[in-house]
């Protein structure tokens, strides 16, 4: 029997980055590498989105879409994905669907052909319009599965998601694995699972935090899975992806179709060995994060967020209540309908559940989040809110009944691109704005001050 093709997606300018060093990876330290990833017959390059935007204006300095341009051009053979967070876009809140259109078509504009689609809850209505701009603007949607367990995260449950992602238009699903508890066996069940009912290429993500990744991607390829996210070698591993050499060279020898240059491979991760090399000395790369934790195999709590409960707990000098407060973060989860942890929600949550170990009693003091989860503004839970819990958040208020989307203005781009005036130069200037107001504003006043310094230079030299 031949085996499939199984197909890579190389995750070192998003994901790897995003996982390892807190996606610093700046476009120069890219750039000398790009044509080598796009001579090396990867399916995809996860290049942006996520947190990418944000640190790209926040910290480096650069314009996210004249990144993309420049990805685009330096990668003319590679599809370029994204992830998006549905109706959040990259950000941490719900935009309205003009937003999202706009968002998601510029996206496409600039340069990307490939947009996995998320939502923390799993809720098809906070995928739709998301999934519809990028069909029309003739991108590849990805339609995806935060994966998660509970006892309501069934594969019934996702099979079901996926015939209903199906319907929507979507030209690929994908598992998405946050934080590694995907294990082997699972994989094989749940890949098998939506194999036989929907026949659409399956892409399957996870992380190398637990130690089963490279188990578990071999069982999902076993059961059919089409494409894999990995990681070139010196950036894999740990918090991020599995090695892209290792798997490449492993598979092929099973005799699944690799279309992989396992020479290029190994130039690239030679150039990633130097840029390692820089983070780990400045200190950007902690070690620690390249090990293996399967702790969470067993609470289920991803790695972000136990560090994210240490810090809280540490601001408020309550070191102390650190495993009550691991107990308790499984115990909200369960109160609030079992969401994925996956951002927003494992903030909400953890930050819930440190609250109620902090106070002494269980939702004494609930956060603005939590109120707006109860209230729906987040979507459809997976299981219902304990009704007891919601009625002590909420009181006499009645939860949302619609989508959260359709309660918001839809005038937002049109006031925002008024405020900006001439310092917004496109709509993607307009976008940025949107998506990050404070950063974007401070980022296109260094953008003006530093073309006005350019400007005297030039003339400088007018005078000889
Ligand atoms: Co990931």
């Amino acid at each position: 029997m031949t085996k499939q093709k199984v197909g890579f997606t190389e995750t070192v300018l998003r994901d790897a980055s995003q996982s390892l060093i807190a996606t610093r990876l700046s476009f120069d330290k890219m750039e000398p590498v790009l044509s080598k990833i796009d001579q090396a017959g990867y399916y995809s390059a996860e290049c942006w989105g996520g947190a990418t935007f944000d640190v790209c204006l926040r910290y480096l300095n650069e314009d996210p879409w004249e990144r993309l341009r420049k990805l685009r051009a330096a990668m003319p053979n590679t599809k370029l994905q994204m992830l998006l967070r549905g109706q959040n876009i990259l950000g941490y809140k719900h935009y309205s669907d003009d937003v999202v259109r706009r968002f998601v078509k510029a996206s496409v504009r600039n340069g990307i052909d490939i947009i996995r689609i998320f939502d923390a809850l799993n809720d098809l209505e906070n995928l739709k319009v998301a999934v519809d701009a990028a069909l029309e603007a003739g991108a590849i949607a990805s339609g995806t599965i935060s994966y998660t367990t509970s006892p309501v995260h069934t594969i019934e449950a996702y099979v079901k998601m996926v015939e209903e992602l199906k319907s929507m238009g979507v030209q690929t699903i994908c598992i998405k694995d946050m934080a590694g508890i995907l294990t082997p066996q699972n994989a094989y069940d749940l890949v098998s699972g939506i194999k036989a009912a929907v026949d659409l290429p399956l892409v399957v993500h996870t992380h190398s935090t637990t130690g089963t990744a490279f188990m578990t991607y071999m069982k999902a390829v076993e059961a059919g899975a089409d494409v894999i996210d990995t990681a070139i070698g010196p950036m894999s591993g740990g918090t991020s992806q599995p090695a892209t050499e290792t798997l490449a060279i492993a598979l092929k020898e099973m005799g699944y179709q690799i279309d992989l240059d396992t020479k290029i491979l190994f130039e690239l991760a030679d150039y990633f060995k130097a840029v390692r090399g820089e983070y780990l000395e400045d200190g950007t790369l902690n070690p620690i994060s390249m090990g293996t934790d399967a702790a969470c195999l067993e609470h289920q709590i991803p790695g972000g967020m136990l560090s994210n409960l240490l810090s809280q707990l540490k601001m408020m000098n309550a070191l102390d209540k650190y495993e009550e407060a691991l107990k308790e973060t499984p115990r909200v989860r369960k109160d609030m309908g079992y969401p994925p942890l996956v951002t927003p929600t494992s903030q909400i949550i953890g930050n819930q559940a440190v609250n109620n170990v902090l106070t002494g009693e269980r939702y004494k003091n609930v956060s603005n989040e939590v109120k707006a989860y109860c209230r729906g503004e987040y979507g459809k839970t997976p299981a219902p809110i304990d009704p007891e819990i919601l009625t002590k958040i909420l009181g006499d208020e009645k939860p949302l009944e619609g989508r959260y989307a359709d309660t918001l203005p839809t005038d937002v781009f049109e006031k925002a691109a008024e405020e900006l005036g001439d310092i917004a130069r496109c709509e993607e200037d307009v976008l940025t704005y949107i998506a990050f107001p404070q950063v974007a504003e401070n980022f296109f006043k260094a953008r003006k001050e530093a073309e006005e310094k350019v400007v005297t230079y030039s003339i400088k030299p007018m005078e000889e």
